[in-house]
């Protein structure tokens, strides 16, 4: 059998969970997908990082976007995160160059990913990004595949770890925003920019991710409210607290009469809900459809092994052959988030 040959571009947390994942599983991944699936070449900043894990079988280039395109990668892993330069150009080498792609980018996909699905599917090739939208959790598989025959009513949801911290350890040690900060700095929580998760532009993206496919709608980051819970103070959660309820950084999207509506901002929601009740980095996506009603979905939004679980899901996926459009339904007949209404579908 043909193996499903991998080029990685990417050694940090994610890209070496994947890179173990493939080297301690080989059995159990050519089990479940029918072929074995192998690395042949990786690339980093530094070829001489101390990654705790042996490179050498792998070919190395410095150049992600040589990575990409290299006859002996059947797909390109995606996992040195960015939205411009080197990601995106790495991501469009590779699919000029009929390649696969998975990714954990969800800033690249919410600013470029109408124009990446377009690439991919005039070169019959597939994007994968499971990872990109709360880490472990399989929604947008629960999306595209056990709820296609749903027409979806509304997605909602803590879609960042590092907030959801932030918030449950003010509420919990009743501590102030600047403390808790700077404690998630040191745990080392934060995106190098941390503006991209307290300013809810990270969970922003992610919802935008989930908008196009629940209502198969063109990405639209720019379409999303934010706000952040920087201004979020030690008196506003005791506040909520007194009366019952917990602040959290929630996700909505919903057709409206007047177009799709995503808004990601601090909420309001019960302090005894599923959502009111979740700690720490745990993501939470709550999806309504037509059929189903309504499924919870809960897990691990981030982290090595979650994050890398759910990229080696899109690799299984590619192996076994399935090639989805990227978000679920051909680019070409997405339409516009103003255009799509809840009075059309
Ligand atoms: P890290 O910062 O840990 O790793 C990034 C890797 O990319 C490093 O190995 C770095 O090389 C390499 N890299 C960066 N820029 C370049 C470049 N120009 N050329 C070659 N290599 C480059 O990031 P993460 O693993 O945390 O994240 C990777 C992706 O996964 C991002 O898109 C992120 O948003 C996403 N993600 C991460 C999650 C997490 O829990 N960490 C969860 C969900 C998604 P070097 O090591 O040499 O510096
Ligand atoms: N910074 C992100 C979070 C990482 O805290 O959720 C996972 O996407």
């Amino acid at each position: 059998t043909t193996p499903l040959r991998l080029g990685i571009a990417g050694l940090g947390t994610v890209g070496i969970g994947v890179v173990k994942i493939v080297r301690k599983k080989a059995d159990l991944l050519q089990a479940r997908t029918g072929r074995p699936v192998v690395i042949t070449a990786v690339s980093a900043r530094s070829r001489d990082k101390d990654r705790g894990v042996s490179l050498s079988d792998y070919a190395w280039e410095n150049d992600p976007v040589a990575l990409a395109t290299r006859d002996d990668v059947d797909v390109f892993v995606e996992l040195m995160g960015g939205h411009e330069g080197t990601a995106k150009a790495a991501t469009e080498a590779a699919l000029a160059a009929g390649k696969d792609v998975v990714t954990a980018n969800k800033a690249l996909l919410a600013i470029h990913g109408q124009a990446l699905a377009e690439q991919a599917e005039a070169n019959n090739c597939v994007i994968r990004y499971e990872a990109a939208v709360a880490g472990g959790i399989p929604v947008i598989k629960s999306l595209t595949e056990g709820l296609a025959g749903n027409q979806i009513k509304r997605v909602m949801g803590v879609m960042n770890g590092t907030c959801n911290y932030i918030l449950t350890r003010m509420q919990d040690a009743g501590l102030p925003y600047d403390k808790v900060f700077a404690e998630a700095d040191a745990l080392g929580y934060l995106e190098a920019d941390p503006n991209l998760d307290v300013g809810g532009i990270d969970a922003g993206h992610k919802l935008a991710l989930l908008s196009a496919i629940a209502f198969g709608t063109k990405v639209d980051f720019d379409g999303v409210e934010l706000e952040g819970i920087e201004r979020i103070s030690i008196e506003d959660i005791k506040l909520a607290e007194d009366l019952g309820f917990r602040i959290k950084l929630l996700g909505v999207a919903q057709l409206t009469g007047r177009g799709l509506e995503q808004r990601m901002s601090p909420c309001l929601v019960p302090a005894d809900s599923p959502l009111g009740q979740l700690k720490g980095g745990t993501n939470m996506v709550v999806i309504e459809g037509d059929d189903v009603e309504q499924i919870v979905l809960r897990g691990p939004g981030a982290g090595e092994g979650p994050t890398a679980s759910a990229v080696m899901g899109d690799i299984c996926d590619i192996a076994r052959g399935l090639r989805l459009p990227t978000f679920g339904i051909p680019a070409k007949v997405l339409v516009s988030a103003q255009a799509a209404t809840s009075n059309s579908t």
